[in-house]
């Protein structure tokens, strides 16, 4: 695969590849600051639910590790202090994806084993930094095992639509949604991806379409509302998506759109997977109806990537970021456990 890596750590620094400026240009950023981890998360710079995990984890770090070395906490209580403002902060970026707390809940249980175990503000950091690599390698391993369960469903030449990015891009490596199409892929199954632009911020077109090109699979760009005619032809035999958060009962949060792709997918019969992480099911939120859904500003509809604003002033917008599909309409969840149902037993 020659598709950019996504984030890494580098010389006290959580690097991060800039996704606002692809397809045009593979840019890395340095982050140091914790200002500009939360700022590349809210900006979309870093996204994906499990991306923004690691990055959150990987950013509260390299934070950390610069509040010592500037002598503000040689103190444990005064490193905890600053320690729970910082996740406190972060967690405040973004807010559907379950994956950005969690990853901050992995880092908070390293802080308490090790306090508990009486260690040092500088043995602490060093356990702070293998936790946040850890959950970047873990979700590689998990993106691969998704990627196989994934592939049980697949046979050659079967067409697959996907909504938004939940490819590599969105993770460490591989993706969920796109797991099993690269591992199809690797295994000569010659599929035909569509892939849906995904209004307003094109996941689709400027991601998806771009790291599946590079993969070699045989991709189509679609808008957003060619998803029934495609459908209609015949040309998609399976959806897989990818999501935010999954409620208990397994309803979920995903890019907005797709609600409708999943609509769709029912009256015409295809079978409509959501591929996530174990992780990404949230056993504390009950019901879709629980889950809070991030709105962002509406120049993103009226005014983002076009050259003159296409819109009047004064519109009224309305943009959400994701939306809740039912469980009744999904086939399955793909996990690195296996392809489930709710209910889901805590792991
Ligand atoms: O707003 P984004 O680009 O972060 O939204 C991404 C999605 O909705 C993905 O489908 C989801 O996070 C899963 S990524 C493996």
């Amino acid at each position: 695969m020659k598709i950019p890596e996504t984030l890494y750590l580098e010389d006290n620094a959580l690097v991060i590849l800039d996704q606002t400026l692809l397809p045009n240009k593979t840019e890395y950023v340095r982050l140091t600051t914790l200002e500009e981890t939360w700022k590349a998360i809210k900006t979309l710079q870093v996204r994906g639910a499990p991306a923004i995990g690691i990055a959150a984890a990987m950013g509260l770090y390299v934070h950390m590790k610069y509040f010592v070395a500037n002598g503000h906490a040689t103190e444990i209580e005064a490193f905890t202090a600053e320690f729970n403002r910082a996740c406190e902060y972060l967690s405040t970026s973004r807010p559907t994806a379950v994956n950005l707390n969690w990853g901050l809940e992995q880092m908070t249980e390293t802080l308490k084993a090790n306090k508990e175990e009486g260690k040092s503000v500088s043995e602490i950091i060093e356990k702070l930094e293998q936790t946040a690599k850890k959950i970047n390698d873990d979700d590689t391993e998990v993106c691969r095992l998704i990627g196989e369960f994934g592939l049980t469903l697949l046979k050659p030449k079967m067409g697959i639509l996907t909504h938004c990015n939940a490819g590599s891009l969105a993770t460490s490596k591989y993706g969920t949604a796109l797991a099993p199409i690269y591992l199809a892929e690797e295994r000569g199954f010659e599929l035909r991806v569509f892939a849906d632009e995904t209004r307003p911020l094109l996941q689709g077109a400027r991601l998806t379409a771009f790291e599946l090109l590079a993969a070699g699979v045989d991709t189509t760009l679609i808008c957003d509302n060619m998803a029934a005619t495609v459908m209609a032809n015949g040309w998609i035999d399976v959806v897989f998506v990818g999501c935010d958060r999954v409620a208990a009962n397994g309803d979920f949060a995903n890019k907005i759109g797709t609600l409708g792709v999943a609509i769709l997918a029912k009256h015409f019969n295809i079978p409509f997977y959501v591929c996530a992480p174990f992780s990404t099911i949230d056993l504390n939120t009950k019901t879709g109806a629980d889950i809070i859904i991030e709105e962002r500003d509406g120049d993103e509809i009226t005014t983002q990537w076009y050259e003159h604003r296409q819109a009047p002033q004064g519109i009224k917008t309305f943009n959400p970021s994701f939306d809740v599909t039912l469980e009744n309409f999904v086939s399955g969840y793909i996990t690195e456990n296996g392809i489930l149902k709710p209910p889901f037993l805590a792991k």
